[in-house]
C-alpha cells in the first residue's frame, strides 16, 4: 500500500487525478472503475476543465441505489452524468441497475460484466465506518456483487443529499469486496477529520471484516491519497513505515 500525504483536500484530488490522467492517456482501451459521494467530485471537475480525452474508456461503477431509476435525482446513474458525463463522453459507461426487477438477478448480471470487462483502474473513497462502495463491516471478504442493507450510519452519512432521512433507500447493489480487489489498480482517496479513524484502521489494523478497507493491504498495486486530516491519525506509523516498506509519506509544496 502506497501512502500519499498532501497538504490540502484539493492537493489529494489533483494528485489522485493525475494518476489516473497518466494511465488512461495513450492507452488504446482502458476500464476504470468510478465512485460516487463527496470524495470525486473535484476530480471529476478536473477531468472536465482538463477535457480529458475518455472516447476510449468504458467506466464501471461501483454502486448504485436499490429503488430509484436511473433519472432518479439522487441515483448514482443522475449524480454521473451530471457531475462527468454530460461534458466528458466516455466509450460506454456502466452503473447497476437500481430499479431491476430483481436485483440479485442484476447483481450477478453486474459482477460478470465486470468480470468480463476487467478494471484496469478502480477510484474509491472510505466511508467513515471503513466501508469501500457499500461493502459495510461485516461483510464477507470474498463478496462478489450483491445486494447489501445500508448500515443507518451511512444512510446518516448520505442523507445530506435528500430531503429526508426516510428517503435515503435501505438497500443498495454494490460491487463485493472480491470484485474491488480484482481491479488491475486501486487509487483510494480520503480527506478531511472524519476519514481519520477509517484511514487508521485501513493502514494499521490487521484485515478485519469490522473495517472492510482493510483488505486493501493484500493488493498489490494500491495507492491511498490522503489529506493531512484524514492521515492524522497514523502520521507516526506512515513515517516509520516509510523506512522499511513502499510507503511514502510527503507534503506537496505550494
Ligand atoms: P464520501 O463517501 O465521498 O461522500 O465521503 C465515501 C464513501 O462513503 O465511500
Amino acid at each position: 500500500m502506497n501512502v500519499l500525504v498532501a497538504k490540502t483536500a484539493n492537493d489529494a484530488e489533483r494528485i489522485a487525478y493525475t494518476l489516473i490522467k497518466e494511465r488512461i492517456s495513450g492507452k488504446h482501451d482502458f476500464v476504470l472503475g468510478l465512485a460516487t459521494g463527496s470524495t470525486p467530485v473535484g476530480m471529476y471537475q478536473m477531468f472536465k476543465q482538463d477535457a480529458l480525452d475518455c472516447s476510449h474508456v468504458t467506466s464501471v461503477n461501483l454502486d448504485e441505489y436499490i429503488g430509484l431509476s436511473p433519472e432518479h435525482p439522487q441515483s448514482y446513474h443522475r449524480f454521473m452524468k451530471e457531475r462527468l458525463f454530460d461534458e466528458v463522453p466516455f466509450k460506454q459507461s456502466h452503473l447497476p441497475q437500481g430499479d431491476a426487477p430483481d436485483p440479485q438477478a442484476e447483481a450477478a448480471r453486474y459482477e460478470d460484466l465486470v468480470r468480463n470487462l476487467g478494471v484496469d483502474l478502480q477510484l474509491l473513497g472510505i466511508g467513515e465506518n471503513g466501508h469501500i462502495a457499500f461493502n459495510e463491516p461485516g461483510t464477507a471478504l470474498d463478496a462478489k456483487t450483491h445486494v447489501t442493507e445500508l448500515t443507518e450510519s451511512t444512510r446518516e452519512a448520505n442523507r445530506r443529499f435528500f430531503d429526508r432521512l426516510e428517503d435515503v433507500p435501505t438497500h443498495a447493489i454494490t460491487m463485493g469486496l472480491d470484485t474491488i480487489m480484482n481491479a488491475r489498480e486501486i487509487v483510494l482517496v480520503a480527506t478531511g477529520e472524519r476519514k481519520a479513524e477509517a484511514v487508521q484502521h485501513m493502514i494499521e489494523s490487521v484485515p478485519t471484516v469490522d473495517w472492510p478497507a482493510t483488505i486493501l493491504q493484500a493488493h498489490p498495486g494500491v495507492t491511498v491519497v490522503l489529506d493531512g486530516a484524514a492521515a492524522s491519525r497514523c502520521a507516526e506509523s506512515l513515517q516509520a513505515r516509510g523506512q522499511e516498506a513502499a510507503t511514502r509519506f510527503f507534503t506537496i509544496r505550494d
